[in-house]
């Protein structure tokens, strides 16, 4: 693990641990659309930047039940998908379109190598949730193609900050929202607009376009995404 800070290691295992656990009531949530950000914005948001930037190899980290790498698939693009789960990797096989593999963050960063590549897009659709993800990033960085771009889509710091201070720190999501499924909350780090552009800054990476899709009602931020290209 690759956080010094007490308590730190154990959430980021307690993430991954929650991913097990959930995996089957997140994976009728997304496929049922019961999320209504992804619905009105963000599943647009994140495919459409994939496709103007015009890449072909497409790795997607954090793939989850793979609902993105099925969508891009569709656009004719070639997508890896790699996540921790093996439960959301052997859902995201059962619907096919793309190659994937159970490898944790972790694993990335021993051996990035373990990856391939080169990709013209690497993309972290809202599954970038510890504190510590310098190291990840640096690790992903090598294996874009020279004009490659690194899509990172994460809650809008502005909306998902709510009630609490606007600073960094962890939270804890208990999926209350999506029925009692869920068996484990999961703690996540919640970062300022700063400390992201600082953690992409940190990872030798520039930050070339920032989008910000709104709620098409109440013109709130939904999420932020970052298309992010070597040389920072
Ligand atoms: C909110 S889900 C997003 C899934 C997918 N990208 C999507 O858009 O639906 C976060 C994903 O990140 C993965 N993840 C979180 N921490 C991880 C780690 N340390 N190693 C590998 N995967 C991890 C989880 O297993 C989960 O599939």
């Amino acid at each position: 693990m690759y956080s010094n800070r007490p308590g730190a290691d154990h959430r980021e295992e307690r993430i991954k641990q929650s991913w097990k656990a959930n995996a089957t009531a997140w994976t009728d949530v997304v496929r049922e659309g019961r999320i209504e950000s992804r619905r009105l914005a963000t599943d647009e948001a994140i495919v459409s930047a994939v496709l103007r930037y015009g890449a072909r190899r497409v790795l997607d980290v954090g793939c989850g039940e793979a609902w993105l790498a099925r969508a891009l698939a569709g656009h004719g693009l070639e997508v890896t998908g790699v996540d921790g789960s093996a439960e959301l990797i052997e859902q995201a096989r059962a619907l096919g379109e793309g190659r994937f593999e159970v490898i944790t963050y972790e694993q990335i960063v021993a051996a990035p190598e373990r990856l391939a590549g080169p990709y013209e897009g690497i993309v972290c659709n809202f599954a970038l949730l510890g504190e510590t993800i310098t190291p990840l990033l640096l690790a992903l960085r090598p294996r874009l193609a020279e004009d490659g771009r690194l899509f990172v889509q994460t809650v809008h710091p502005f909306t998902a900050c709510g009630d609490e201070p606007y600073v960094d720190g962890w939270r804890t999501e208990t999926f209350a929202n999506f029925g009692a499924r869920f068996r484990e909350p999961m703690p996540w780090y919640f970062r300022t607009m700063g400390s992201w552009l600082r953690a992409i800054h940190e990872a030798e990476l520039r930050v070339g376009e920032c989008l910000e899709p709104v709620h098409p009602f109440t013109g709130r931020p939904l999420s932020l995404l970052l298309v992010c290209e070597p040389g920072g």
